[in-house]
């Protein structure tokens, strides 16, 4: 028996240079997006929240996290936007402090379409979705949690202004620094809404087909690498989830097309959360190998990785980088501590959401 079999490779796959579209990262170690709802009045960034990023500017890549489109994106409270000039200059300081660390940061441009409530609403309005069905699920407002209110359905002349806002917020980000976007078309809100068959019942070009549903997702793709350049876009998919009441009659049909469509675009990379967000990574039989076949860009995938699994996932080949989540919010200096094989701080979740810098910035790093 050959002894290399039964030895796993070590942490140093993780540890080798990558380009990612435009960009060329020194390591496969990913900060996945992360809503820490800490934004101040106007949704705007604070300089708390560049040092928190600072601290973390060792991963490969940062994804900053969700961020509003629009007014009517948002759907929790605190979380920040990237449409007004107040919150382009507080992620200014949140890319200068990375920057100046050495690392790259990218923004996740957000709509969350049904997930909202009329309090977060401009004019206290509807939230807007593809059809008129509230969502199984409940957010977070200024008093608390709350049951989401109902939708109205997005009439199809509305869409072309929808798709300009993804692109103007494209080019807001990198107005802010950032080094590109990632648009999140997972976990449920706006762009998964229009995906799957729960949450989208419309009769027009927008729904129905694959190729309907699909449209959405392609068109803002495509808008936002006209504008940044396709090489520093990426999307976010999560085929599996229910997370937000999203489910699809045939989900492996429908991401396998996704990515052929979006790999038409030559886009930067694709990031996927494999499973349930935050749960079971396995909830049903699904190919990933078979999804991500048309696509030559780069691969990331999330959800529950530990160090084994990522080098793993690497040195296979199965994706490009890893991304980590609830290991990030505790551990500012992850891939010295993947590295090194050393223990990780646990995080809070009393601090995930809101507060002051308490579970934010005050994770030790290692010495
Ligand atoms: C959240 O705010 O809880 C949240 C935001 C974006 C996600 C998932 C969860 O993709």
């Amino acid at each position: 028996m050959n002894a290399q079999v039964a030895t796993q490779p070590g942490a140093e796959v993780l540890f080798t240079p990558i380009k990612v579209g435009e960009l060329t990262l020194p390591n496969r170690v990913v900060m996945a997006p992360l809503t820490r709802s800490r934004a101040s009045t106007g949704n705007v960034q604070t300089a708390m929240s560049a040092t928190y990023y600072a601290q973390r500017a060792g991963a490969g890549l940062l994804i900053a996290e969700a961020t509003q489109i629009c007014p009517e994106g948002q759907g929790y409270f605190a979380t920040p936007g990237i449409h007004s000039p107040e919150q382009i200059a507080g992620w200014k300081l949140v890319t200068a402090a990375v920057h100046a660390k050495g690392g790259q940061i990218v923004l996740q441009l957000w709509h969350v379409g049904r997930i909202s409530h009329t309090s977060l609403q401009p004019g206290g309005k509807a939230p807007v979705a593809p059809s008129a069905i509230r969502a199984e699920a409940q957010t977070f407002v200024a008093e608390g949690f709350v049951d989401v209110s109902e939708p109205r359905a997005l009439e199809l002349a509305e869409i072309p202004a929808l798709i300009e806002s993804y692109r103007q917020a494209a080019a807001n980000a990198r107005e802010a620094g950032f080094d590109g976007v990632e648009i999140h078309a997972g976990n449920g809100y706006l762009i998964d809404q229009f995906l799957r068959d729960r949450s989208n019942h419309r009769t027009d070009a927008y729904g129905g087909s694959i190729e309907n549903r699909t449209r959405l997702l392609f068109e803002v793709a495509a808008a936002v690498a006209r504008q940044i350049g396709a090489g520093r876009t990426g999307v976010r998919l999560s085929p599996l989830t229910s997370f937000s009441d999203v489910a699809d009659s045939d989900p492996q049909a429908l991401f396998n097309r996704s990515v052929e469509r979006l790999a038409t675009l030559e886009l930067a990379y694709i990031h996927v959360i494999e499973g349930e967000t935050g749960g079971d990574r396995d909830p049903q039989p699904f190919d990933y190998a078979a999804m991500r076949k048309p696509f030559h860009g780069a691969w990331i995938v999330n959800n529950g990785y530990d160090r084994a699994m990522a080098i793993d996932a690497v040195a296979s080949g199965r994706a490009d980088l890893v991304a980590f989540g609830r290991p990030y919010l505790a551990n500012p200096d992850l891939p010295r501590r993947l590295r090194e094989n050393t223990a990780l701080n646990v995080p809070d979740p009393n601090t995930f959401y809101g507060g002051s810098e308490h579970g934010y910035t005050d994770y030790p790093a290692l010495d």
